[in-house]
């Protein structure tokens, strides 16, 4: 069914589990990250940038979510992933999205609180979820590298302020991660998510999934990680899939022939991560 990420949250909550919240970056993955989450049996949260919202078409995306967690009988929310334009959080409540963040975490600390604030009021009226972000994610191996010098930490005080005044729903937390972070992995603070979770009572969330190591995840989800944000490890494996097959394959072949293969690297990708957060103790192996 279609859901919020505080309905998802509070149900990894009670499992002590997190829920996966998985970037799509085309329409093409997107039917088999769905039917990922149907055969691990367990809920999932979909996400899209701005960019990938517009492209596609907000009440596209919304249309196919939504028919999927309701005729696969899946629990599915459907999350806008760090906007800071009023306008685009307009737009995707207006389509239909579920949840969003409000990424203010380069402001300065109160207008954070003050413009999550605003945002909050107005998704909660209807019916809409909300993310916040306190803290900095670092930036990527690709592009700006990852400098621990320039990284903001959560510090747990702040934490405690933050949730109180803006009534988030869900809180992205800075203890270590970087976005993008693919050919490497990073060392998360243990310790002050641990910290953070003993201060607030709001589900927490892990930005730059990719570059966090596996064996970690246990320990992160035993101290309050409820959403556990993938996006890269999809981008990259889907991209060199098609790379692949769309080298090797004849130009008036169908395009199944090339995007088949990526779609199944994404759901195997998914099920792998999925298999991990629902935290049994009992990784799944891939395929
Ligand atoms: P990665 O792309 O590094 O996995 O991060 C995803 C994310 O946090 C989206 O906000």
């Amino acid at each position: 069914m279609y859901k919020t990420i505080k309905e998802l949250t509070e149900t990894a909550e009670k499992l002590n589990m997190t829920i996966g919240a998985f970037n799509m970056h085309n329409l093409e993955m997107l039917p088999d990250m769905i039917r990922a989450a149907k055969e691990m049996g367990s809920p999932i949260i979909i996400q899209t940038s701005i960019d990938t919202a517009k492209y596609i078409g907000y009440n596209v995306i919304v249309a196919v979510v939504k028919e999927m967690a309701n005729s696969m009988l899946v629990d599915v929310a459907l999350h806008l992933d760090h906007a800071r334009d009023f306008d685009a959080i307009k737009d995707a409540i207006e389509a239909g999205y579920s949840s969003i963040m409000f990424d203010g975490s380069n402001l300065p600390f109160k207008e954070n609180i003050e413009k999550t604030r605003l945002v909050v009021e107005y998704a909660h009226a209807k019916g809409v979820s909300v993310e916040g972000e306190l803290g900095t994610i670092g930036g990527t191996e690709e592009g700006i590298s990852v400098n621990e010098e320039d990284k903001e930490y959560t510090r747990p005080a702040d934490a405690v302020t933050f949730v109180r005044e803006t009534g988030v729903d869900a809180l992205a937390v800075g203890i270590g991660t970087n976005h993008g972070q693919f050919k490497s992995k990073t060392n998360v603070k243990i310790p002050l998510l641990k910290e953070i979770h003993e201060a607030v009572p709001t589900p927490l969330v892990i930005h730059g999934g990719t570059g966090v190591k596996e064996e970690d995840y246990p320990q992160l989800i035993n101290n309050g990680i409820r959403k556990f944000n993938v996006g890269t490890e999809l981008l990259v494996n889907w991209t060199q899939e098609a790379k692949d097959a769309f080298g090797a394959t004849e130009v008036n072949k169908s395009l199944r022939h090339n995007i088949i293969p990526a779609n199944q690297k994404v759901k195997e990708i998914v099920k792998h991560k999925i298999g991990l957060f629902m935290n049994t103790g009992e990784p799944t192996n891939l395929g």
